[in-house]
């Protein structure tokens, strides 16, 4: 199954994806934390994305694309992979719907989740985050604690906020969203994609309503 999950910063994507792999064979691919992954160990693509990551921009096109066509044309996509992060704008869709056509492979649906604004700030300004790049647990101090305040469950690492989540930065990923992210909603309804399912209430009932509509895919 080649899925995309699509919404905006901060609606629990990473969260769900990490759930939706414990129960579906696919490969979670988060472009964030790939690129998060590349930073922490300063390596060429690191360097090139950080200054964009600092400040909750877009990392341009032709890179990020580069980075995950390479990455869904390894084996071990071919039994599908939950895209998190990308596309997020119509150059990088579009890409990647000509990479998919030329590899003769098709995505079978972009499942959008629905979140406020108001409540993306309230969910960032608590989220926490494992510091162990090959781990990146995700957090929530009020909705979804770990264990020992400031230590990961998965790993025992040290847990911390990250820098694009301070409240100017947050704002200015939204306002990306709204301009760059939002028309893809529209593009993938018209080729009868678009599943949306609501991403508010706790943990486990947004999990219960996407993994019902990755059941019916
Ligand atoms: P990325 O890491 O993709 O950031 P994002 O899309 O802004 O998404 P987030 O990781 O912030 O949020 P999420 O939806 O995964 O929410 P989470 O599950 O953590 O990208 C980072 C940066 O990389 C970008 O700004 C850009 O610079 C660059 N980049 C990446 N992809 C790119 C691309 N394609 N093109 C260009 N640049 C790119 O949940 C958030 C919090 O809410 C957590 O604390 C969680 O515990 C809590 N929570 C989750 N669900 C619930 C719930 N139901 N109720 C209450 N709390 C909840």
């Amino acid at each position: 199954m080649r899925l995309i999950l699509l919404g905006p910063p901060g609606s629990g994507k990473g969260t769900q994806a990490q759930r939706v792999v414990d129960t579906v064979s696919v490969l979670h691919l988060s472009t964030g934390a790939m690129f998060r992954q590349a930073v922490a160990e300063s390596n060429e693509v690191g360097l090139q994305v950080d200054p964009y990551l600092k400040r909750g921009e877009l990392v341009p096109d032709d890179l990020v694309t580069a980075v995950v066509v390479n990455r869904i044309d390894q084996d071990d996509c071919d039994s599908g992979f939950l895209l998190d992060g990308f596309p997020r704008t119509m150059g990088q869709a579009e890409a990647l719907g000509q990479f998919l056509e030329k590899s003769s492979k098709q995505l079978d649906g972009v499942l959008l989740s629905q979140v406020s604004d108001g409540e993306i700030v309230d969910r960032l300004s608590g989220r926490r985050v494992c510091t162990e790049p090959d781990c990146q647990k995700v957090f929530h101090i009020k909705y979804d604690p770990s264990q020992r305040e400031g230590v990961c469950d998965g790993c025992g690492n040290r847990l911390i906020q990250r820098e694009d989540d301070q409240q100017e930065t947050v704002r200015n990923r939204l306002r990306i969203y709204h301009e760059e992210t939002i028309p893809l909603i529209e593009y993938y309804r018209q080729r009868s994609l678009l599943k949306e399912f609501d991403g508010t209430g706790t943990v486990e009932q947004v999990g219960q309503r996407l993994l019902a509509l990755i059941e019916t895919k």
